[in-house]
Parts: C-alpha cells; sequence; structure tokens
C-alpha cells in the first residue's frame, strides 16, 4: 500500500530541506509542485509559461492544471510505494484530491507535517536561499552556506537565487498562504493527520523531531 506524507508550512518553513532527507530516509521520491513548474518553465513547455505568469508574481498556479500535473508525477513507476509531497496540496480542492487519488492508486496519506515558523524568520530565511541549478539542493547564506562560494557542495553546479524570493513576492506569497493555504492545518487537525513541529530549530533537529513525529505512523 502506498504512504504518502504531506509537507505543510509558509514558504521557507523548510519543506524542501526536510521533504529531501525525509524521501532519502523513506526511500520514496520526492515529490515538490513548485519543482516541478519550475522544470517546465526552463523546458518553456506550455504549462510553464502557464506557471510562469502565476509564480512570478507569488500568486499560486490554478487547481486543475496543478491537479493534472501531480496526478500524472504520482502515477509514475518510482511512486509505487508512495511519495513526500511538498507545496501540495495547498488548497482544500486539492486536499480532496489528493485523498481521492491516494485512495484510487491503493494508498493513503499517513501523516501532515505541519512546519510552525514566525514570518519574520520566513523572510530572512527566503531573502538568503540559494538554490542549485542543476538538482535544486538548497542552501542560505548565513545558516546552511555552501563549502565554496556559489557551487553545490553535492555537485558542484552555480548556486542561484530563485526569481520569486524577492522582498515584494515573499510578502505577496505570504499572503496567499494566509489566506488559501493555512485552512489545511485546521483540515489535517481534524482528520487526526497533523503532525505540528517547531520550524524554529536547527535542520537537524528539526529532522529528528519528523522523524520522531512519524513513528509509528507508517508502518
Ligand atoms: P514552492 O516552490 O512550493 O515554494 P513555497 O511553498 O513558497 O516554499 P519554498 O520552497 O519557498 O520554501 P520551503 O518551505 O520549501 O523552504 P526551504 O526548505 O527551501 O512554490 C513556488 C510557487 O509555485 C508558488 O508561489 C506557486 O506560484 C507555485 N505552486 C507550487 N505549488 C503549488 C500548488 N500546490 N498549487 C498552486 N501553485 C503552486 O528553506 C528555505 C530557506 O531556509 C533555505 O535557504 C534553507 O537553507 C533555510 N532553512 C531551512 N530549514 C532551516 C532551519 N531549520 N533553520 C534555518 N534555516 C533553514
Amino acid at each position: 500500500m502506498r504512504s504518502y506524507v504531506v509537507l505543510l508550512g509558509p514558504p521557507g518553513a523548510g519543506k524542501g530541506t526536510q521533504a529531501s532527507r525525509l524521501s532519502q530516509r523513506l526511500g520514496v521520491p520526492h515529490v515538490s509542485s513548485g519543482d516541478l513548474f519550475r522544470e517546465h518553465i526552463k523546458s518553456q513547455t506550455d504549462l510553464g509559461k502557464l506557471a510562469e505568469g502565476y509564480m512570478s508574481c507569488g500568486q499560486l498556479v490554478p487547481d486543475e492544471v496543478t491537479i493534472a500535473m501531480i496526478r500524472e508525477r504520482l502515477s509514475r513507476a518510482d511512486s509505487a510505494q508512495g511519495a513526500v509531497l511538498d507545496g501540495f496540496p495547498r488548497t482544500p480542492a486539492q486536499a480532496d484530491t489528493l485523498g481521492r487519488l491516494a485512495g484510487e492508486l491503493d494508498g493513503a496519506v499517513r501523516a501532515v507535517v505541519y512546519l510552525r515558523v514566525p514570518d519574520a524568520k520566513l523572510v530572512e530565511r527566503l531573502t538568503g536561499r540559494w538554490t542549485c541549478r542543476a538538482q535544486g539542493h538548497i542552501y542560505h547564506s548565513r545558516n546552511h552556506p555552501p563549502k565554496a562560494a556559489g557551487r553545490c557542495d553535492l555537485d558542484g553546479s552555480e548556486l542561484i537565487q530563485r526569481d520569486d524570493d524577492k522582498v515584494e513576492t515573499v510578502t505577496r506569497r505570504l499572503g496567499v498562504y494566509r489566506e488559501q493555504t493555512e485552512k489545511l492545518i485546521e483540515h489535517y487537525r481534524n482528520a487526526g493527520l497533523l503532525l505540528e513541529i517547531d520550524g524554529t530549530q536547527p535542520e537537524l533537529a528539526v529532522a529528528g523531531s519528523v522523524m520522531a513525529a512519524l513513528k509509528g505512523r507508517l508502518d
């Protein structure tokens, strides 16, 4: 049976950082809706051209497009045991679809890890973030600097800043999170799936808290 673990939290909470670690620990793919859109933008597909307009101003890409992309991704052979979902779902419609889709694929959402971080820290994290061009490995100028300036420790590729990490766009993304995504915390709490984690701890401590909270949930 497929197991899905969702990482939920505001922009900059550390979803990508923790999802990457968790997917290695669990041996299932890290499925990030934001990364999938960025790949489409890089390849200049029709979906990428559409998504770019929304992402550059910090708005959500429409549900039907996002849902179709995730449905296709979760149906691939490498997701036969499940996935760690990062950035999806982000709206009630996406959450409902995920529940149905998991059932269709003979699986279930096992846990929703909510990373709690106050706004002031989020802005500092996003404006200091650097991401590797080749595979999206994540760094921070102060909290997690690379060993050699401007180069990824893991694959040596160039580190770049995301277009939507400018202060004005970050502020818009936080507003969109409050309006459209924050309500999922209550939704998943009521469903008995929410695991609330203090995301202000150092990266390794957050990872430890996530593993401890997941204990017994994935058997
Ligand atoms: P997406 O790429 O999903 O961005 P996001 O949700 O805004 O989240 P981020 O990737 O910015 O942050 P994160 O929580 O992953 O933090 P990270 O680990 O990188 O989405 C981008 C856009 O795509 C959206 O705005 C929307 O337009 C579109 N989109 C995506 N999904 C969609 C959907 N489902 N529906 C519709 N539209 C969608 O960490 C951030 C920084 O903090 C890094 O520098 C890191 O090194 C540092 N850091 C991490 N953890 C710690 C720690 N514990 N202590 C100190 N620093 C830390």
